[in-house]
This record gives C-alpha cells, structure tokens and sequence, in this order.
C-alpha cells in the first residue's frame, strides 16, 4: 500500500511509519511541517519519502497526495500547555488544515484516518469512555482535536469519503519530545533534575505503548468500517505520581527529587477509554505499561544522540517559562 503519512517525523507518526514499513513492506511518503516536534531523525533508520510542507497549504497536499492509496493524519500540534499559551497554531493545523486534507480526498476518492485523542471526551470520575460518549473537551488543544474529527465525520457523511477516526489514549515510548511527562521525568531523573508534578499529582490517565497505538492505527486503515471511530486504550491507568516513582525506582533517582508544582489550569483528573470495539476487529494492546516503561527508560539512556540536541537547544528556554527554574 502507498501511504501518505501526514505529521510522520513526530512522535506517533515516526513510530508508525516504522511498523508499516518495516511489518507491512508499505510505500510511505511523509509529509511534515516539522514544527519543534518533527525531526528528521526520528525517521533516519525507516526508508521513505519526505515532502517538507504544511497540511493547510492545498498545493503542497495535492502534490503529495499523487498516486496514494490512504491518508493517515497526525500532523497536530500536541501539547495542552501549549496550547493554553498560545492556542492559534492549533486552530490553523487542527482546523484548516485537516479541512485541506480532507477537501483533496475528497477530490481524489482516498481513504482517510484521523489521528485523535481521548481529551476530546473531556474527564471522567469512574469507568471508560465509549465511542458514543459526548464530546466534551477541555484545553484549546482537545477543542480543536474535537473539531477536526468533527468534520471528517462530516465528510463521511456528506460526501461519501471513507472515513476513520482513531482516538488514543495517552502514549509513551522512544521518540517523544522531552516535554510529555514521562520523556521529562526520565530524562530529569537520568540528570538529577527537579522532577516537576503538577497539583498533587494523582491526575489518571490510561497508557498506551506507541508501538501499539501504531499497530491499532494500522489495523483500523485496514479492517475498520468507513465513517466509525474508533478508541484505542492502554492496559492499564496509572497516576501521574505513581508513574514518576517508578521511573525514579528503574533509574536509581532519589524521591527528593520530586517537587509538586502549580496544577496546569483545567487540568483533566482522569481520562479513561474503552476498547472493546477496536479489539472486535482484531487488535489487542501487547505491551503492560511496566515493561514499556522500562523499554521507554532503557530507549531514552542508550539514545542521548537524539535528545542531546534538545536538551541544548530552545527547549532550556520553553522549560524555564513552563517551571520557572532552569534544567541543569
Ligand atoms: N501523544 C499522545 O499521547 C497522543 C495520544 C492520542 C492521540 N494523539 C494524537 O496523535 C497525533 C500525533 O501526536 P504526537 O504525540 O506524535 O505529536 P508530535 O507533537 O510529536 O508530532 C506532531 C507532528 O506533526 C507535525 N506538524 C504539526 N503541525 C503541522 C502542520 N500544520 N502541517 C504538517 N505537519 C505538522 C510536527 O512537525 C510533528 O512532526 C496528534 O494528532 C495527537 O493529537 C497523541
């Protein structure tokens, strides 16, 4: 299959690009405005083709989109804080930009995964979120997610364009952009920095291991049902401060270093998604988030080449704005 992978040299999409090239012998084009999160190295060891450009410009996506068989989009700007800070990338990408991809599939009658997330549910106290669940987002980040997947629904609906939409939950692995928690804890705790925790720390969410949010993506491309969504939960759910404990446990870091910070505004207390619909068709998370954690933490210790760079770079910046101390 040729595929058109849109916002590929980030985190999820590197990953997927990976597994589809590597398991799946699929032709990949990667189209990336590479923003702060998009790098070509993350995609250094996968064969490919790479069209630097942004999903809201239309000449740039109908020259890429030539001779594809799907589109799967992951292009987005991704991190709530972010987004509280200055929330009109997100409005440009999630909004105008998927309208773009999904106006040229339109043109072209091509198959059409949206790439989205648990937020846009919004939090909930007990039990799992089903596809059926309202809408309800919180961060200008999540609203705009729910946008976009609103108008490919409409897409389907309207115009009869094969649609999907896969919603994750929150994932970790090798090649996240140090500022998610669990690449900030890792690689503060590896360096013997403060380890920041937001409010006080029992905020749940529901982990995914990014190899299994690919092989979920692919598997929708494949078997899902044009105009279904489909969610795609982690194994197990886990408290933000239980998660840093057991990265300081595996690294040999000190609980000292923890320090509990000012709650992010709005911060969600618990995302949680069901499966069920998505292990109908044939796929089952095969990674416990122990044995992620210590594959993400062993990834991030035996690769500074990747984060050296960033480390160094306008993230020390980001990083003394974001907690008000500098990383050492
Ligand atoms: N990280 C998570 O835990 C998680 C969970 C569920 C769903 N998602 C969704 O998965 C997708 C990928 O997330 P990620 O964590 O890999 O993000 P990321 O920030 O690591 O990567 C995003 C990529 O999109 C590119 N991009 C941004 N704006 C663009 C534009 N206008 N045109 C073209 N490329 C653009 C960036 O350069 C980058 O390569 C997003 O849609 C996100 O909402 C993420």
């Amino acid at each position: 299959m040729r595929l058109l992978v849109c916002g590929g040299a980030g985190f999820i999409g590197s990953n997927f690009v990976r597994v589809r090239a590597r398991d799946h012998g699929d032709d990949v084009v990667v189209l990336d405005k590479l923003t702060y999160a998009g790098r070509r190295e993350n995609l250094q060891d996968v064969e490919h083709e790479f069209v630097h450009g942004a999903i809201e410009d239309p000449a740039v996506v109908t020259a890429a989109m030539e001779g594809v068989d799907a589109v799967v989009n992951f292009a987005a700007e991704t991190h709530v804080d972010r987004s509280i800070a200055e929330p009109d990338a997100f409005v440009t990408t999630h909004a105008l930009g998927t309208y773009v991809l999904l106006e040229t599939a339109r043109a072209r009658r091509v198959r059409y995964v949206q790439v989205s997330t648990d937020e846009v549910y919004g939090s909930i106290e007990e039990g799992s979120f089903t596809e059926s669940s309202p809408l309800a987002p919180s961060s200008p980040y999540s609203a705009t997610k729910a946008g976009a997947d609103l108008l490919v629904g409409s897409y389907h609906h309207t115009y009869g364009l094969e649609t999907l939409i896969c919603r994750g939950s929150n994932n970790y692995g090798p090649y996240q952009y140090p500022e998610k928690l669990i690449p900030l804890m890792v690689l503060n705790a590896l360096h013997g920095d403060r380890l920041p925790v937001y409010g006080d720390g029992m905020n749940v969410r529901n982990w995914l291991y990014v190899e299994d949010f690919a092989r979920g993506i692919g598997h929708v491309l494949e078997h899902g049902v044009p105009g279904e969504v489909y969610n795609v939960g982690g194994p197990d759910e886990t408290t933000n401060l239980d998660v840093v404990r057991s990265i300081i446990e595996y690294v040999g870091a000190s609980e000292e270093l923890i320090e509990f910070v000012t709650d992010r505004p709005g911060h969600d207390r618990r995302y949680s998604l069901g499966s069920e619909k998505v292990r109908a068709l044939g796929w089952e998370a095969q990674v416990r988030f122990a044995e992620g954690l210590r594959r993400t933490v062993d990834w991030y210790r035996d690769n500074a080449w990747w984060w050296e760079p960033i480390r160094s770079g306008d993230y020390r910046a980001y990083y003394e704005r974001q907690y008000g101390r500098a990383l050492g």
